[in-house]
Formats: structure tokens, C-alpha cells, sequence
């Protein structure tokens, strides 16, 4: 799939006269994206959706995508062996990647689970615009939450190679923000990321 197709040899870049910078000023904020990684139930979507929505409440455009929605869609034909995990992984990312050109933050929420599909997602996405952020609760925290009864079921076997049970998680060894949303609240978890974010990049780069 990640193979040079014969077209390819006979494309051509092709760009505008807007760039990057211009739509900085517009926009007032350097277009990052924030990956969210983290076991189901660890408060990806939670927490996506609410600095989405502080960020939008103070002027910045953003997006959110989710993994749950993504997989309706653009991803509506992979499962979760590991190899379409990459491949739903490698989509989001040049998704985001798009969205950041346009000018827009983008925060993702997958699972995103083997390091390898990370380092891959943030070459895709630009080093220096990629927010490796870590929700760390552990399997047994997600395990005891189980907001949508998926580890019940994997754990009877009704649900095969699930994350954290019958597949691997591998946390990041060196992200750019770890968040515990095992013992942290919500709003906690967001103010970090938001105050990491703020300082870092958003507003008149
Ligand atoms: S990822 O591994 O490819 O990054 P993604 O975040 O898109 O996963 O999708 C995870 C969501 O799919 C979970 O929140 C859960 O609702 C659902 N799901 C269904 N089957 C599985 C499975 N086998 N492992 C993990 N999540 C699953």
C-alpha cells in the first residue's frame, strides 16, 4: 500500500501563493496537531472534544478526529489487525496533516497503539508540529470504567485482538505531554494540555 505507485512518477507538486506562515497570521496560532494515544476508555474523545471546544471558545479553528467517527468513514473498511491499524493511523495522519496546511489545530483520538505507527504519523505529519500526548490509564483503570462494555466483552472473548486484553498497547516512551486521566479529572486533564499548548505554540507565532 505505502508502495510508489507508476502514476506517481508522473505527478508533479503543485502550490499556491499561501503559505504556511500566512495563514498563521490569519489564524493566530501555529497549526499543531495534538495525538492523543491511549488505551479505549482512557478519555480520548472526553478530553479531545473538550479543548476543542475551549480552543474554539478563544477564536482558534480546530478540528477533532476521532477514531470512532473516522472509522464510519474513511476508514469504514479496515478492522483492527495490526495492519490496518497502520493503515486507519496512516490516513488520520495525512488528514491532519492537510488540516494543519490549512491552518487549522487538529486533535486526534486513536488508540494508535505500536510506537512504530506513531513515528510514522509524526514524520507524516511534521516533527515540529506533532503534540505526542500520552492519556496513561492503565488497563485495569479503563478495565474498571468500561464506558462502552468493550472490555467485558473482550475479556469473555466476544471481542478478539482488543486493545490492552488480546492485543498490545505500547506507550510512548517519550512524548511531548503525558496526561494521568486515571486520577486526574477531566478538566484537569484539559487545563494541562491546554496550558502546555499556550505556552508553546497557539497565539501570534
Ligand atoms: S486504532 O488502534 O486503529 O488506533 P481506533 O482508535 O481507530 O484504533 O479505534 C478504537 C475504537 O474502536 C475503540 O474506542 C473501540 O470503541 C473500538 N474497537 C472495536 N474493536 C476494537 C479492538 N479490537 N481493539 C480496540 N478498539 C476496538
Amino acid at each position: 500500500m505505502a508502495s510508489a505507485k507508476p502514476a506517481q512518477a508522473f505527478l508533479q507538486r503543485v502550490s499556491g501563493s499561501v503559505d504556511v506562515q500566512d495563514r498563521a497570521r490569519m489564524f493566530q496560532q501555529k497549526a499543531v496537531t495534538v495525538w492523543l494515544t491511549g488505551l479505549s476508555g482512557a478519555g480520548k474523545s472526553t478530553i479531545a472534544y473538550e479543548l476543542e471546544r475551549q480552543l474554539i471558545a478563544l477564536g482558534h479553528p480546530c478540528y477533532v478526529l476521532d477514531g470512532d467517527n473516522v472509522r464510519h468513514g474513511l476508514a469504514s473498511d479496515l478492522g483492527f489487525s495490526k495492519e490496518d491499524r497502520r493503515e486507519n493511523i496512516r490516513r488520520v495522519a495525512h488528514v491532519a496533516q492537510l488540516m494543519n496546511d490549512a491552518g487549522l489545530i487538529v486533535i486526534t483520538a486513536l488508540i494508535s497503539p505500536m510506537g512504530e505507527d506513531r513515528a510514522m504519523a509524526r514524520e507524516i505529519i511534521g516533527p515540529d508540529r506533532f503534540v505526542e500526548t500520552y492519556l496513561s490509564a492503565s488497563v485495569d483503570d479503563c478495565a474498571r470504567r468500561d464506558p462502552k462494555g468493550l472490555y467485558a466483552k473482550a475479556r469473555a472473548g466476544a471481542i478478539t485482538a482488543f486493545t490492552g486484553v488480546s492485543a498490545p498497547y505500547e506507550a510512548p516512551a517519550n512524548p511531548e505531554l503525558r496526561v494521568d486521566t486515571a486520577t486526574q479529572s477531566k478538566d484537569a486533564s484539559v487545563a494541562g494540555i491546554f496550558d502546555y499548548l499556550h505556552e508553546t505554540y497557539l497565539l501570534k507565532p
